[in-house]
């Protein structure tokens, strides 16, 4: 059995706690969640352990990052299931504000950053990126850590956040950490849950998708032709839509032509139980 995680519900509690370890001189390592902590989550954490001396993980479902028709009301909230999951993963602290800490009467701040927020999720989901980007401010400036980490399965949220974390001066060292998959694939999500059994098993066609469209772009194929065969790929085997398939330049989020820098294959496409995101890097070929 492992210990318990000690959990935190407010601003000046999660202060106290970080003062004390940096007045000992140890660094801090921040990981912003939803919860429903999945393996992914825990790589996070493991890498966290290995980077710096505490741990903290926030669990807030933020409303302001949900679109109207979207799941927020439903989307899991396991609060209990997740401290055991951060204890047993070595976490030293559990942030979990409540929506009234979070927004406070009045709140009437919106941190939006342009450019790579638009297209991609930006288009899909108006509103969400701003969603994102403040609340991750008020986590980075509530926490102070030293370091944020984030998984890259959402690819152009690392990419806003390190975006703002540059344009706003804030002292954190942003850590991007490879997708954790399943068996067959499938990147690991808190949404997987959503899905039936034959969409389970339909679902690990995104990932093929992106690897085959990475193949073809190493083997000098046309970016367009590439995202439409893979978009017909997705369509036949049973998605019920594509929002978009594209290849971005993996910094910038410029659209790409050809494979001339390192880009990033981005795909979001839906089942009937859930909309799944992923994405796979792939290097230019060197002469
Ligand atoms: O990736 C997520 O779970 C959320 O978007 C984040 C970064 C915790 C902000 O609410």
């Amino acid at each position: 059995m492992s210990d318990m995680v000690d959990i935190v519900r407010n601003v000046a509690d999660l202060r106290t706690r970080i003062r004390y370890w940096r007045d000992q001189g140890l660094s801090v390592a921040l990981i912003p969640t939803m919860g429903a902590l999945h393996d992914g989550h825990l790589r996070l954490v493991a890498t966290g352990l290995e980077l710096a001396d505490r741990v903290v993980v926030s669990v807030f479902v933020n409303p302001t990052q949900f679109g109207p028709h979207e799941d927020f009301s439903r989307y899991p909230r396991q609060e209990a299931e997740d401290a055991d999951k951060l204890a047993g993963a070595g976490c030293h602290l559990l942030y979990a504000p409540t929506v009234e800490e979070m927004y406070p009467l009045g709140f009437a701040t919106t941190i939006h950053v342009v450019g790579v927020s638009e297209g991609l999720c930006g288009d899909v989901r108006p509103g969400h990126f701003d969603g994102v980007a403040t609340v991750v401010t008020k986590l980075l400036l509530q926490c102070q850590p030293h370091m944020a980490l984030f998984g890259e399965k959402d690819w152009q949220q690392l990419t806003v956040i390190r975006r703002m974390v540059i344009d706003l001066d804030i002292a954190v060292d942003v850590i991007g950490v490879p997708t954790v998959r399943e068996a067959d694939g499938l990147a690991k999500s808190s949404r997987n849950a959503y899905l039936s059994e034959a969409e389970r098993a339909i679902a690990p066609i995104l990932y093929k998708v992106l690897n085959t469209i990475a193949e073809g772009l190493r083997q000098g194929g046309d970016v367009a032709d590439l995202c439409q065969e893979g978009t017909e790929t997705l369509l036949g085997s049973g998605f019920k839509s594509v929002d978009y398939l594209e290849v971005r330049a993996a910094n910038s989020l410029h659209k790409l032509g050809q494979l001339d820098q390192p880009a990033r294959i981005l795909v979001a496409a839906r089942l009937d139980g859930a909309r799944l995101i992923d994405n796979l890097g792939v290097e230019p070929i060197r002469a």
